[in-house]
Protein backbone atom coordinates (compact mmCIF):
# COMPACT_ATOMS: atom_id res chain seq x y z
CA UNK A 1 0.00 0.00 0.00
CA UNK A 2 1.37 3.32 -0.98
CA UNK A 3 1.06 6.00 2.19
CA UNK A 4 0.75 9.70 1.21
CA UNK A 5 3.20 12.33 0.83
CA UNK A 6 0.95 15.13 0.66
CA UNK A 7 0.18 17.04 3.99
CA UNK A 8 -3.32 17.66 5.24
CA UNK A 9 -4.46 20.33 7.41
CA UNK A 10 -6.34 17.61 8.97
CA UNK A 11 -5.26 18.82 12.93
CA UNK A 12 -5.90 21.98 12.42
CA UNK A 13 -9.85 20.77 12.62
CA UNK A 14 -11.65 21.89 15.58
CA UNK A 15 -13.63 18.25 16.29
CA UNK A 16 -17.31 19.65 18.14
CA UNK A 17 -19.16 15.75 18.51
CA UNK A 18 -22.84 16.02 18.16
CA UNK A 19 -24.58 15.15 21.51
CA UNK A 20 -27.38 13.03 19.60
CA UNK A 21 -25.71 10.95 17.06
CA UNK A 22 -27.68 8.64 14.63
CA UNK A 23 -28.40 5.23 17.00
CA UNK A 24 -25.96 2.37 16.53
CA UNK A 25 -28.96 0.36 15.41
CA UNK A 26 -30.33 2.91 13.12
CA UNK A 27 -26.77 3.27 11.54
CA UNK A 28 -25.98 -0.25 10.80
CA UNK A 29 -29.48 -0.45 9.10
CA UNK A 30 -28.28 2.43 7.05
CA UNK A 31 -25.01 0.75 6.42
CA UNK A 32 -26.15 -2.68 5.29
CA UNK A 33 -28.39 -0.97 2.43
CA UNK A 34 -27.23 2.05 1.24
CA UNK A 35 -29.08 4.01 -1.08
CA UNK A 36 -26.84 6.98 -2.68
CA UNK A 37 -27.94 10.28 -1.28
CA UNK A 38 -30.34 9.50 0.66
CA UNK A 39 -28.80 9.20 4.48
CA UNK A 40 -25.76 11.19 5.59
CA UNK A 41 -23.19 10.66 9.02
CA UNK A 42 -23.53 12.66 12.33
CA UNK A 43 -20.59 15.02 10.91
CA UNK A 44 -20.18 17.63 8.36
CA UNK A 45 -16.66 19.32 7.78
CA UNK A 46 -16.47 22.74 7.12
CA UNK A 47 -14.07 26.50 6.50
CA UNK A 48 -15.20 30.30 6.29
CA UNK A 49 -14.34 32.52 3.86
CA UNK A 50 -13.98 36.46 3.45
CA UNK A 51 -12.43 38.31 1.68
CA UNK A 52 -11.13 39.54 4.77
CA UNK A 53 -9.98 37.41 6.68
CA UNK A 54 -9.30 34.19 4.48
CA UNK A 55 -9.99 30.95 5.23
CA UNK A 56 -10.51 30.16 8.66
CA UNK A 57 -12.55 28.69 11.52
CA UNK A 58 -11.30 24.74 10.55
CA UNK A 59 -14.12 22.60 12.21
CA UNK A 60 -16.15 19.70 12.21
CA UNK A 61 -19.90 19.97 13.40
CA UNK A 62 -22.50 18.09 13.47
CA UNK A 63 -24.44 17.44 10.57
CA UNK A 64 -27.89 19.65 9.67
CA UNK A 65 -29.16 22.69 8.02
CA UNK A 66 -27.11 25.53 6.96
CA UNK A 67 -28.77 29.37 7.68
CA UNK A 68 -28.65 31.34 4.94
CA UNK A 69 -30.15 34.89 4.14
CA UNK A 70 -32.69 34.61 1.06
CA UNK A 71 -29.93 37.59 -0.46
CA UNK A 72 -27.20 35.26 0.03
CA UNK A 73 -25.04 35.26 -3.82
CA UNK A 74 -25.40 31.53 -4.58
CA UNK A 75 -29.46 31.09 -4.62
CA UNK A 76 -29.26 34.12 -7.34
CA UNK A 77 -26.25 33.25 -9.56
CA UNK A 78 -25.59 30.06 -8.86
CA UNK A 79 -22.21 30.69 -8.00
CA UNK A 80 -21.61 27.48 -6.50
CA UNK A 81 -18.82 24.15 -7.21
CA UNK A 82 -18.29 20.46 -5.62
CA UNK A 83 -16.75 17.28 -5.77
CA UNK A 84 -17.60 13.82 -5.67
CA UNK A 85 -15.36 11.07 -4.62
CA UNK A 86 -15.50 7.93 -2.65
CA UNK A 87 -13.74 6.48 0.88
CA UNK A 88 -13.64 2.43 0.79
CA UNK A 89 -12.97 -0.24 3.36
CA UNK A 90 -10.03 -2.26 2.81
CA UNK A 91 -9.89 -5.86 3.84
CA UNK A 92 -8.02 -4.90 7.10
CA UNK A 93 -10.52 -2.51 8.48
CA UNK A 94 -8.43 0.96 7.32
CA UNK A 95 -10.04 3.08 5.09
CA UNK A 96 -8.91 4.57 1.82
CA UNK A 97 -9.67 7.08 -0.82
CA UNK A 98 -8.67 7.10 -4.79
CA UNK A 99 -6.11 10.12 -5.73
CA UNK A 100 -7.64 13.06 -4.18
CA UNK A 101 -5.21 15.14 -5.13
CA UNK A 102 -6.74 14.83 -8.21
CA UNK A 103 -10.18 16.01 -7.19
CA UNK A 104 -8.55 19.09 -5.25
CA UNK A 105 -6.95 19.85 -8.51
CA UNK A 106 -9.98 20.03 -10.53
CA UNK A 107 -11.93 21.81 -7.19
CA UNK A 108 -9.21 24.70 -7.52
CA UNK A 109 -9.92 24.81 -11.22
CA UNK A 110 -13.96 24.88 -10.90
CA UNK A 111 -13.16 27.59 -7.75
CA UNK A 112 -11.19 29.78 -10.68
CA UNK A 113 -13.74 29.70 -13.42
CA UNK A 114 -16.84 30.63 -11.22
CA UNK A 115 -14.95 33.20 -8.94
CA UNK A 116 -14.94 31.55 -5.53
CA UNK A 117 -11.89 31.43 -3.42
CA UNK A 118 -8.89 28.93 -3.77
CA UNK A 119 -8.87 25.99 -0.82
CA UNK A 120 -5.53 24.64 -0.99
CA UNK A 121 -5.30 20.99 -1.55
CA UNK A 122 -3.72 20.82 2.17
CA UNK A 123 -6.95 21.68 3.33
CA UNK A 124 -9.44 20.04 0.68
CA UNK A 125 -7.53 16.55 2.05
CA UNK A 126 -7.92 17.95 5.61
CA UNK A 127 -11.40 18.65 5.62
CA UNK A 128 -11.99 14.78 3.89
CA UNK A 129 -9.64 13.10 6.50
CA UNK A 130 -10.81 15.20 9.66
CA UNK A 131 -14.11 14.26 8.74
CA UNK A 132 -13.86 10.33 7.50
CA UNK A 133 -12.06 9.97 11.05
CA UNK A 134 -14.96 11.57 12.95
CA UNK A 135 -17.11 9.21 11.14
CA UNK A 136 -15.77 6.49 10.60
CA UNK A 137 -18.02 4.07 12.03
CA UNK A 138 -20.26 5.06 8.70
CA UNK A 139 -18.19 3.93 6.50
CA UNK A 140 -19.50 0.68 5.22
CA UNK A 141 -17.94 -2.78 4.56
CA UNK A 142 -20.40 -4.27 1.92
CA UNK A 143 -19.03 -5.29 -1.83
CA UNK A 144 -19.04 -2.38 -3.92
CA UNK A 145 -20.15 -0.22 -1.10
CA UNK A 146 -18.21 3.13 0.44
CA UNK A 147 -18.75 6.42 2.00
CA UNK A 148 -19.32 9.09 -0.97
CA UNK A 149 -17.89 12.58 0.34
CA UNK A 150 -19.05 15.75 -1.41
CA UNK A 151 -17.25 18.21 -0.74
CA UNK A 152 -18.90 21.93 -2.05
CA UNK A 153 -18.18 25.55 -2.18
CA UNK A 154 -20.80 28.14 -2.29
CA UNK A 155 -21.19 32.32 -2.57
CA UNK A 156 -22.85 32.92 0.94
CA UNK A 157 -22.80 36.57 0.94
CA UNK A 158 -25.81 38.67 1.20
CA UNK A 159 -25.69 40.69 -1.64
CA UNK A 160 -27.76 41.08 -4.70
CA UNK A 161 -25.02 42.81 -7.36
CA UNK A 162 -23.82 40.93 -9.72
CA UNK A 163 -20.25 40.57 -8.68
CA UNK A 164 -18.27 37.72 -7.24
CA UNK A 165 -19.14 37.26 -3.89
CA UNK A 166 -16.69 38.31 -0.79
CA UNK A 167 -17.62 35.46 1.33
CA UNK A 168 -17.59 31.72 0.93
CA UNK A 169 -18.36 28.59 2.52
CA UNK A 170 -16.90 25.02 1.93
CA UNK A 171 -18.29 21.87 3.37
CA UNK A 172 -17.96 18.44 3.61
CA UNK A 173 -20.68 15.94 3.84
CA UNK A 174 -21.03 12.25 3.49
CA UNK A 175 -23.49 9.61 2.93
CA UNK A 176 -22.99 5.71 2.55
CA UNK A 177 -23.59 4.20 -0.54
CA UNK A 178 -24.38 0.71 -1.96
CA UNK A 179 -23.30 -0.29 -5.41
CA UNK A 180 -24.60 1.68 -8.48
CA UNK A 181 -26.03 -1.70 -9.81
CA UNK A 182 -28.18 -3.87 -7.86
CA UNK A 183 -27.42 -7.39 -9.10
CA UNK A 184 -24.10 -6.71 -10.87
CA UNK A 185 -23.13 -4.65 -13.58
CA UNK A 186 -25.36 -3.46 -16.08
CA UNK A 187 -25.78 -2.18 -19.52
CA UNK A 188 -27.41 1.14 -19.98
CA UNK A 189 -29.57 2.69 -22.48
CA UNK A 190 -28.29 6.39 -24.06
CA UNK A 191 -29.77 8.76 -25.67
CA UNK A 192 -27.65 11.40 -28.03
CA UNK A 193 -29.20 14.86 -27.58
CA UNK A 194 -29.20 16.99 -30.87
CA UNK A 195 -31.21 19.93 -29.57
CA UNK A 196 -29.82 20.33 -26.01
CA UNK A 197 -25.91 20.78 -24.80
CA UNK A 198 -24.43 20.91 -21.72
CA UNK A 199 -21.60 22.98 -22.50
CA UNK A 200 -20.10 25.79 -24.97
CA UNK A 201 -16.60 26.62 -25.93
CA UNK A 202 -15.50 29.01 -23.58
CA UNK A 203 -18.31 28.26 -20.51
CA UNK A 204 -18.20 26.08 -17.80
CA UNK A 205 -18.39 22.67 -19.07
CA UNK A 206 -14.86 22.10 -18.16
CA UNK A 207 -15.68 22.83 -14.10
CA UNK A 208 -18.04 21.05 -12.31
CA UNK A 209 -20.21 23.95 -10.85
CA UNK A 210 -23.96 23.03 -9.90
CA UNK A 211 -25.08 25.43 -13.45
CA UNK A 212 -24.24 22.77 -15.69
CA UNK A 213 -25.94 19.94 -13.94
CA UNK A 214 -29.26 21.99 -14.02
CA UNK A 215 -29.02 22.29 -17.47
CA UNK A 216 -28.71 18.68 -18.00
CA UNK A 217 -31.74 17.65 -16.04
CA UNK A 218 -34.81 18.86 -18.75
CA UNK A 219 -32.89 17.10 -21.63
CA UNK A 220 -32.26 14.24 -18.92
CA UNK A 221 -35.98 14.18 -17.95
CA UNK A 222 -36.66 13.79 -22.03
CA UNK A 223 -34.55 11.27 -22.14
CA UNK A 224 -36.07 9.22 -19.41
CA UNK A 225 -39.31 10.01 -20.57
CA UNK A 226 -38.77 8.08 -24.45
CA UNK A 227 -37.43 5.27 -22.26
CA UNK A 228 -33.66 5.57 -21.81
CA UNK A 229 -31.53 5.92 -19.14
CA UNK A 230 -29.17 8.76 -19.66
CA UNK A 231 -28.25 11.20 -21.95
CA UNK A 232 -25.08 11.83 -24.14
CA UNK A 233 -24.13 15.01 -25.21
CA UNK A 234 -22.84 16.69 -28.69
CA UNK A 235 -20.17 19.07 -29.06
CA UNK A 236 -22.62 22.82 -29.07
CA UNK A 237 -20.44 24.37 -32.19
CA UNK A 238 -21.22 21.61 -35.05
CA UNK A 239 -23.63 19.09 -33.40
CA UNK A 240 -20.87 16.18 -34.67
CA UNK A 241 -18.53 14.83 -31.89
CA UNK A 242 -19.59 13.30 -28.72
CA UNK A 243 -18.96 15.06 -25.66
CA UNK A 244 -19.94 13.50 -22.26
CA UNK A 245 -22.37 11.92 -20.74
CA UNK A 246 -24.67 14.14 -17.96
CA UNK A 247 -22.07 12.75 -15.14
CA UNK A 248 -19.58 10.63 -16.94
CA UNK A 249 -17.25 10.11 -19.37
CA UNK A 250 -17.45 8.42 -22.55
CA UNK A 251 -14.97 5.88 -24.40
CA UNK A 252 -15.47 3.74 -27.47
CA UNK A 253 -13.73 0.04 -27.86
CA UNK A 254 -12.89 -0.92 -31.60
CA UNK A 255 -13.07 -4.94 -31.87
CA UNK A 256 -8.93 -4.14 -32.50
CA UNK A 257 -8.22 -3.23 -29.30
CA UNK A 258 -8.03 0.61 -29.73
CA UNK A 259 -9.82 3.01 -27.19
CA UNK A 260 -10.82 6.66 -28.28
CA UNK A 261 -12.02 9.36 -25.93
CA UNK A 262 -13.51 12.74 -26.23
CA UNK A 263 -10.19 15.06 -26.03
CA UNK A 264 -10.26 17.35 -22.95
CA UNK A 265 -11.76 20.16 -24.98
CA UNK A 266 -12.46 22.61 -22.48
CA UNK A 267 -15.85 21.47 -22.61
CA UNK A 268 -16.22 18.26 -20.78
CA UNK A 269 -15.31 17.59 -17.20
CA UNK A 270 -11.83 15.96 -16.45
CA UNK A 271 -12.75 12.41 -15.04
CA UNK A 272 -10.30 11.13 -12.57
CA UNK A 273 -12.30 7.56 -14.00
CA UNK A 274 -11.46 8.43 -17.37
CA UNK A 275 -7.81 9.37 -16.75
CA UNK A 276 -7.11 6.02 -14.36
CA UNK A 277 -8.98 3.91 -17.06
CA UNK A 278 -6.86 5.17 -19.77
CA UNK A 279 -3.67 4.44 -17.66
CA UNK A 280 -5.14 0.99 -16.51
CA UNK A 281 -5.92 0.34 -20.57
CA UNK A 282 -2.06 1.54 -21.23
CA UNK A 283 -0.91 -0.47 -18.77
CA UNK A 284 -2.82 -3.49 -20.48
CA UNK A 285 -1.06 -3.10 -23.84
CA UNK A 286 -4.46 -1.12 -25.26
CA UNK A 287 -3.61 2.10 -27.80
CA UNK A 288 -5.52 4.55 -26.08
CA UNK A 289 -6.62 7.34 -28.35
CA UNK A 290 -7.88 10.96 -26.94
CA UNK A 291 -9.51 12.34 -30.08
CA UNK A 292 -12.61 13.85 -31.42
CA UNK A 293 -15.53 10.92 -32.22
CA UNK A 294 -18.40 11.94 -34.32
CA UNK A 295 -21.35 10.75 -33.94
CA UNK A 296 -21.37 9.59 -38.27
CA UNK A 297 -18.23 7.36 -37.22
CA UNK A 298 -19.84 5.82 -33.89
CA UNK A 299 -22.89 4.80 -35.94
CA UNK A 300 -20.90 3.38 -38.80
CA UNK A 301 -18.88 1.50 -35.87
CA UNK A 302 -21.81 -0.06 -34.23
CA UNK A 303 -23.39 -0.65 -37.51
CA UNK A 304 -20.27 -2.38 -39.13
CA UNK A 305 -18.99 -4.38 -35.84
CA UNK A 306 -15.91 -2.55 -36.10
CA UNK A 307 -16.61 -0.65 -32.46
CA UNK A 308 -17.21 -3.36 -30.01
CA UNK A 309 -18.02 -1.99 -26.95
CA UNK A 310 -18.52 1.66 -25.54
CA UNK A 311 -18.79 2.51 -21.53
CA UNK A 312 -19.39 5.68 -19.69
CA UNK A 313 -16.75 6.06 -16.89
CA UNK A 314 -17.02 8.16 -13.50
CA UNK A 315 -16.90 8.07 -9.76
CA UNK A 316 -20.31 6.84 -8.89
CA UNK A 317 -20.92 3.53 -11.16
CA UNK A 318 -16.63 3.33 -11.84
CA UNK A 319 -17.60 2.03 -15.81
CA UNK A 320 -20.54 1.63 -16.84
CA UNK A 321 -21.11 -0.57 -20.08
CA UNK A 322 -23.50 1.08 -22.62
CA UNK A 323 -25.76 -1.46 -24.39
CA UNK A 324 -28.12 0.58 -26.66
CA UNK A 325 -27.45 3.84 -28.09
CA UNK A 326 -30.50 6.03 -30.09
CA UNK A 327 -30.93 9.29 -31.49
CA UNK A 328 -33.12 11.07 -34.27
CA UNK A 329 -33.23 8.37 -36.77
CA UNK A 330 -31.15 5.74 -35.36
CA UNK A 331 -31.52 3.01 -32.70
CA UNK A 332 -28.58 0.60 -32.40
CA UNK A 333 -27.38 -1.96 -30.19
CA UNK A 334 -23.56 -2.34 -28.72
CA UNK A 335 -22.16 -5.73 -29.52
CA UNK A 336 -24.42 -7.99 -27.96
CA UNK A 337 -26.19 -5.30 -25.76
CA UNK A 338 -24.55 -7.11 -22.51
CA UNK A 339 -21.16 -5.93 -20.71
CA UNK A 340 -18.03 -6.20 -22.64
CA UNK A 341 -14.71 -8.25 -22.03
CA UNK A 342 -12.84 -4.96 -21.93
CA UNK A 343 -15.33 -2.51 -20.03
CA UNK A 344 -15.72 -5.77 -17.62
CA UNK A 345 -12.03 -6.42 -17.23
CA UNK A 346 -10.49 -2.47 -16.66
CA UNK A 347 -13.48 -2.26 -14.33
CA UNK A 348 -12.32 -5.04 -12.30
CA UNK A 349 -8.95 -4.06 -12.31
CA UNK A 350 -10.19 -0.29 -10.82
CA UNK A 351 -12.28 -1.63 -8.14
CA UNK A 352 -9.56 -4.05 -7.17
CA UNK A 353 -7.20 -1.69 -6.28
CA UNK A 354 -9.78 1.14 -4.74
CA UNK A 355 -10.74 -1.67 -2.29
CA UNK A 356 -7.52 -2.83 -1.83
CA UNK A 357 -7.20 -6.02 -3.44
CA UNK A 358 -4.62 -5.37 -6.04
CA UNK A 359 -1.48 -3.74 -5.76
CA UNK A 360 -1.75 0.20 -6.03
CA UNK A 361 1.11 0.24 -8.27
CA UNK A 362 0.38 3.97 -9.17
CA UNK A 363 0.02 5.46 -5.83
CA UNK A 364 -3.48 6.24 -6.21
CA UNK A 365 -4.64 5.67 -2.90
CA UNK A 366 -4.78 7.71 0.12
CA UNK A 367 -5.31 6.74 3.86
CA UNK A 368 -7.88 8.35 5.61
CA UNK A 369 -8.28 6.05 8.67
C1 LIG B 1 -20.16 15.87 -16.19
C2 LIG B 1 -19.28 14.81 -15.63
N1 LIG B 1 -18.40 14.22 -16.41
C3 LIG B 1 -17.57 13.27 -15.97
C4 LIG B 1 -17.60 12.86 -14.64
C5 LIG B 1 -16.66 11.80 -14.15
O1 LIG B 1 -15.71 12.36 -13.29
P1 LIG B 1 -15.01 11.48 -12.17
O2 LIG B 1 -14.47 10.28 -12.85
O3 LIG B 1 -13.94 12.36 -11.63
O4 LIG B 1 -16.05 11.14 -11.18
C6 LIG B 1 -18.52 13.44 -13.77
C7 LIG B 1 -18.60 13.03 -12.36
O5 LIG B 1 -18.01 13.62 -11.52
C8 LIG B 1 -19.38 14.45 -14.26
O6 LIG B 1 -20.27 15.03 -13.45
Amino acid sequence: MSTTAHPTSADLFEVTRTETPVPDAEREAALAAPKFGTVFTDHMARISWSQETGWSNRRVEKYGPLLLDPAAAVLHYGQEIFEGLKAYKHPDGSVWTFRPQANAARFAKSAHRLALPQLSESDFLGAIQALVSTDVAWVPGGEETSLYLRPFMYASETFLGVRPSLEAEFLVIASPVGPYFAGGVRPVSIWVAEDYHRAGAGGTGDAKCGGNYAASLLPQQEAYDKGFEQVCFLDASTNTYLEELGGMNVCVVYADGIVATPPISGSILEGVTRSSVLRLLTDAGNAVEERPITLAELKTGLADGSISEVFACGTAAVMTPIGRLAGVGFDLTVGDGTAGPVTTRIRAELTDIQYGRAADRHGWLHRLA
